[in-house]
């Protein structure tokens, strides 16, 4: 059977993160989320953790070199699930073309590859970001859309929760940055071949769900 693959795009806080869950969640496939991979390494200190932490903290993007490698590492370790969601990944020309080639390395020509675009305009994602709790386990919260039972613990493993050191309005506007102008360009190359479903992301968490699921549905790929 093919494996199903999905990366997605859309700006900061567009939803990425939480509807990759959602989703992972349902259809027992595995997220790949490249900033939560970095987030752990810069807490436990790891020698990538080193060399990324500069960039995660100014909003800028982390080498490719290292990231192509990261990913490539983290699929051979995984290779036995049915679906993948690509949560960050790619996210410019050179991680898009390193991706092609790294699936096709690991699954050969077994799988089906989608592209699952959020958007968002840029003043919805400063509010959005502004009120965002994470937790160091991946979960995502935020205080007026989606809190967690207990003030600032996270439901999940009770940890308690933090404010990204990324999601400070100066940085938030130099992701924003980024993304318009090294991630936004992939969306037209997914165009091209027909493989993208796009999905309004100022909808709430669960309609936004419904609606990915929905179109989904009608392309076969999930049950
Ligand atoms: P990463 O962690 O991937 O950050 P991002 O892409 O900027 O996306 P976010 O995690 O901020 O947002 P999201 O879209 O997942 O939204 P979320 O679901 O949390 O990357 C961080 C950094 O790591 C990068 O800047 C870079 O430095 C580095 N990096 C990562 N990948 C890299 C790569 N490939 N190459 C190089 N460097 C890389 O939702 C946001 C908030 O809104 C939450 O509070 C949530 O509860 C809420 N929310 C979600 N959906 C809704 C809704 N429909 N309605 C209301 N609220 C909602």
């Amino acid at each position: 059977m093919k494996k199903k693959i999905f990366v997605f795009f859309g700006p900061p806080g567009s939803g990425k993160g939480t509807q990759a869950d959602l989703l992972c969640q349902a259809q027992r496939w595995l997220k790949i989320s490249v900033g939560e991979i970095l987030r752990q390494e810069i807490k436990n200190n790891s020698q990538l953790g080193r060399k990324a932490e500069k960039y995660v903290v100014q909003g800028r993007l982390v080498p490719s070199t290292i990231i192509n490698v990261l990913v490539k590492n983290f699929l051979k370790k995984n290779i036995n699930r049915r679906g993948y969601i690509f949560d960050g990944y790619p996210r410019n020309i050179e991680q898009n073309n390193n991706f092609l080639k790294i699936i096709k390395s690991v699954f050969g020509d077994k799988f089906d590859a989608y592209a699952i675009e959020i958007f968002l305009k840029d003043n919805e994602v400063k509010d959005r970001l502004g009120n965002r709790r994470a937790c160091i386990c991946g979960a995502v919260y935020h205080t007026k859309y989606n809190p967690p039972k207990k003030k600032n613990i996270c439901d999940i493993c009770g940890k308690k929760l933090f404010i990204r050191k990324d999601d400070k309005p100066n940085v938030v506007l130099q992701r924003l940055k980024v993304y318009h102008q090294e991630s936004e360009p992939l969306i037209a190359y997914w165009e091209k071949l027909g493989k993208i479903i796009k999905i309004d992301g100022k909808k709430s968490i669960p309609v936004v769900q419904k609606n990915i699921i929905k179109e989904l549905e009608s392309l076969g790929l999930v049950r």
